[in-house]
Parts: C-alpha cells; sequence; structure tokens
C-alpha cells in the first residue's frame, strides 16, 4: 500500500514516519508513505499556499491551486483509490473504516489547515471526507497520522502477530478483554485463576465473556449496532 500525505507542516510527521510500527512496516516493504510538502507545489516567489477568503471572514484559506498541483502530480504517476480529506466535518473514523482503506493500494491524504481549504477542491478533487472525532483540532496532521497508524496495523504483515490486530477492541464491535503477564501475583493483587489453567477453551469463553461484559458497562452504544 502507498498512502501521500500532503501537509503544510510536513515536519509533523516526522516521529511517525521514523519510528514505531510505521516505520516498521515501511522497511518490510508493506506501505509506502511518503509526506509532501504543499508549499512545493506552489508557483509563487513566496510559497504562500493561503489567502483570504471571500466574502470578508476572518482567517486564512488554503488555494485550489497548489492542492490540485500536487493531486494532480500524484494521479498522473498512479490510480488512487481514495483521495481523503480531513476535517472536523467528515465522516467519523472508525475501526470498519480503518478496514476497508487497509485493503487499498493507493490513498492520498490531504490535511486541511487555518480555515479550511477552498471548498472547490472538496467539491471536484477529494473523494472521501474523514473526521477523527467531534473537536477541532489545529490541523488534520494529527487526524493523518492517526488513520494511517490505525490502516497500516491492520495490513498482514505490519505487526509481529497477526492474529493481535485481530483481537483488537472494536475490530467485532468488542472491547478486548483485559491481559496480564508475569508475575502471577504482584502486592497481593492477582491474575485470574483461569489464565493459568491451561485450559484453551475455557480461557477463550472466559475471555469473550470479559468482552461482552467490559462492552456492555463501557460502551453499550457498540452493542446496539
Ligand atoms: N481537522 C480539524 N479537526 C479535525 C478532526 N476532528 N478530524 C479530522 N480533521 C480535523
Amino acid at each position: 500500500m502507498r498512502i501521500d500525505i500532503i501537509s503544510v507542516l510536513p515536519e509533523m510527521f516526522k516521529g511517525l514516519v521514523d519510528c514505531s510500527i510505521l516505520k516498521r512496516a515501511q522497511d518490510k516493504q508493506i506501505v509506502e508513505i511518503i509526506i509532501h510538502n504543499l508549499r512545493d507545489y506552489t508557483t509563487n516567489k513566496h510559497r504562500h499556499v493561503d489567502d483570504y477568503p471571500f466574502g470578508g471572514e476572518a482567517g486564512m484559506v488554503l488555494q485550489i491551486e497548489p492542492i490540485d498541483n500536487a493531486i494532480s502530480g500524484l494521479k498522473s504517476q498512479r490510480t488512487y483509490d481514495e483521495i481523503i480529506y480531513t476535517s472536523p466535518d467528515g465522516e467519523v473514523f472508525n475501526q470498519q473504516i480503518a478496514n476497508q482503506m487497509s485493503s487499498l493500494d493507493n490513498i492520498i491524504i490531504l490535511c486541511g489547515h487555518y480555515k479550511g481549504i477552498d471548498y472547490r477542491v472538496r467539491e471536484h478533487l477529494i473523494t472521501r471526507e474523514i473526521s477523527i472525532g467531534d473537536y477541532v483540532l489545529t490541523g488534520g496532521e494529527l487526524a493523518a497520522a492517526v488513520m494511517a497508524d490505525a490502516i497500516v496495523r491492520l495490513i498482514p504483515g505490519a505487526i509481529g502477530d497477526e492474529q493481535s490486530a485481530l483481537s483488537d477492541s472494536f475490530q467485532d464491535n468488542l472491547l478486548a478483554p483485559p491481559v496480564y503477564t508475569r508475575p502471577a501475583e504482584y502486592k497481593g493483587w492477582k491474575v485470574p485463576d483461569i489464565l493459568l489453567s491451561g485450559h484453551e477453551a475455557k480461557i477463550d469463553e472466559w475471555k469473550l465473556q470479559q468482552s461482552i461484559e467490559r462492552t456492555k458497562h463501557l460502551r453499550p452504544d457498540l452493542l446496539d449496532d
């Protein structure tokens, strides 16, 4: 999979691309994440990417030209399955969308900024608008990073144990069961006996029961689906 991210703050992605699971997935050539500086697609001397909005509101708006240059340039090299714009107005990102996107070949994520972008970008260039929650961030960079992380870890081979992505919270509308590790007892706080019993079937049953109980208690809305 290839993910092209277009941003006015490319330096914000350094930690994302250079370490963690995303770094490992790139080293294994499971994914290629390319960060583009929107300013590299400007044609003006000062590399301005924004301007005042028509109609006289406060704040600056990202201009269509550098965005179109960036997207058209990428589209001339390969076919993109989705061109995503990060925005608080978008459909709310969840595990289902992450699953869907992890099976795509090429996506572009355009990070929004300041007051927004020229609406014609959204009308003519973008195929999907995604929000990561009902709050407003300063820009779309953190949203793009969240999405890239959630998507890439689902690509087979990206994380060591494929089984562990399948047993994530939300993967089947249930929260994950509790996990424990050594020591089996610490300050008198004990790991549930069942996990030490060696009875695989009973352990699986216990885990499912725990998932159901935790979901009922913490996120009953997930069971409504
Ligand atoms: N840009 C600003 N706020 C955002 C949000 N909640 N989700 C995605 N992009 C954003």
